[in-house]
């Protein structure tokens, strides 16, 4: 039996990367799983790798009609939710001189708008539940790279909200944690040559470790925010 036995979890992202990592880790603590991302057949492979999987729900975090729908299948199927991770991201990696509008968008509305609309939707749930929520977000929340000017607002922008709605809600006693990965060793990183090796890369088990740890604290104890970077460190950006 694990430390999470029983929680619910609804995790956004949850087909590839650190999002299916994360739901593997938190499976494995016996926590049960509702997991989203776009596109039904992926998720739906990685359900089958996920212990704990309860659900998969195809819909696009940036829709808001989407987001009413899933929250609404949660509370008439499931009926709680323990815990919302808010991990759905998209990465343009640019010279702002070539950032298009529709670019812009795709990372505000996915990496920003979608927590304002998960977390607003989750909330009456997570009273009920006195939950969590877990938001991961980047170095690129606090620390700015040349080409990386939409991801950045976005990332800045969500770390802002994050530290709000730990004030806010710490008195409806939900817990807000941010994590801020370097770079993983995703999809994502195909954007970047790297000087460091891919085992070298933080692996998204290294992030999902980070997210279990924060939910295992006894609840009198809130782990704020965990900058998670590679040993190596820095990256270079392709030409
Ligand atoms: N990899 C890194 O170096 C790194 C570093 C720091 C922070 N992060 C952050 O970690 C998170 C996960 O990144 P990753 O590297 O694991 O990315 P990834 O491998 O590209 O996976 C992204 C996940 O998000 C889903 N997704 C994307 N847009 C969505 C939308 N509109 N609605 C619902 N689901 C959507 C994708 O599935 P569908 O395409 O099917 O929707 C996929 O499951 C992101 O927030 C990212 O910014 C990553």
């Amino acid at each position: 039996m694990g430390q999470l036995d029983g929680k619910v979890v609804l995790l956004t992202g949850a087909s590839r990367g650190i999002g299916l990592a994360i739901a593997k880790t938190l499976g494995e603590q016996g926590a049960r799983l509702i997991l989203v991302a776009r596109h039904r057949g992926p998720l739906e492979q990685a359900a089958a790798q996920v212990p704990g999987a309860l659900l998969t729900l195809p819909i696009d975090v940036t829709k808001p009609s989407d987001v009413k729908r899933l929250f609404a299948t949660v509370q008439k199927r499931v009926h709680r939710l323990d815990v919302l991770i808010n991990n759905a991201g998209v990465f343009t990696f640019k010279p702002f001189v070539r950032t298009t509008l529709d670019d812009w968008r795709r990372n505000l509305e996915t990496n920003l708008t979608s927590l304002f609309l998960t977390t607003q939707a989750a909330l009456p749930m997570l009273r009920r539940s006195h939950g969590d929520v877990v938001n991961i977000l980047s170095i690129s929340s606090r620390v700015s790279f040349p080409n990386c000017s939409a991801y950045s607002a976005s990332k800045f922008g969500a770390i802002g909200l994050t530290d709000v709605l730990r004030k806010e809600l710490r008195a409806l006693g939900i817990r807000v944690t941010a994590i801020l990965p370097g770079m993983t060793n995703t999809r994502m990183k195909k954007e970047f040559d790297s000087p460091v090796a891919a085992q070298d890369l933080l692996q998204p088990e290294d992030v999902a470790a980070a997210v279990r740890s924060a939910l295992e604290q006894p609840r009198r104890a809130t782990v704020e925010e965990i900058m998670l970077l590679p040993s190596g460190g820095a990256i270079r950006a392709k030409k």
